[in-house]
């Protein structure tokens, strides 16, 4: 079973920018980058570098321990093309809030 979670004020997080979040004893990385939102795994995957605080630039994130870098959309590392970083649907609700879709335990 999947749900939304409110996750901060859509003005908290402006073009450019990150945030990171724990939600469910996860840690997330949402970013807002050329007018999209994406939420990818926010701990890196070669030793758990913290992506929110990377550098982004043509839709990756650079980790900024020792610059693996991810595809913001996908979290495919983008040297060796796989799939690294779980990625979440997120979304701008009607009342001017973040929301990201976690999966729950039923
Ligand atoms: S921890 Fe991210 S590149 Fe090493």
């Amino acid at each position: 079973m999947s749900e939304w979670r409110n996750i901060a004020r859509s003005d908290e997080l402006s073009e450019g920018g990150a945030i990171e979040i724990v939600l469910e004893g996860r840690i997330i990385a949402v970013f807002r980058s050329d007018g999209a939102l994406h939420a990818i795994d926010g701990m890196c995957a070669h030793q758990g570098g913290p992506l929110a605080k990377g550098v982004v630039a043509h839709g990756c994130v650079t980790c900024p321990w020792h610059g693996w870098q991810y595809e913001l959309a996908t979290g495919i590392q983008c040297v060796n093309r796989q799939p690294l970083q779980q990625t979440f649907e997120v979304r701008e609700s009607d009342d001017g809030c973040i929301e990201v879709k976690l999966e729950v335990e039923a």
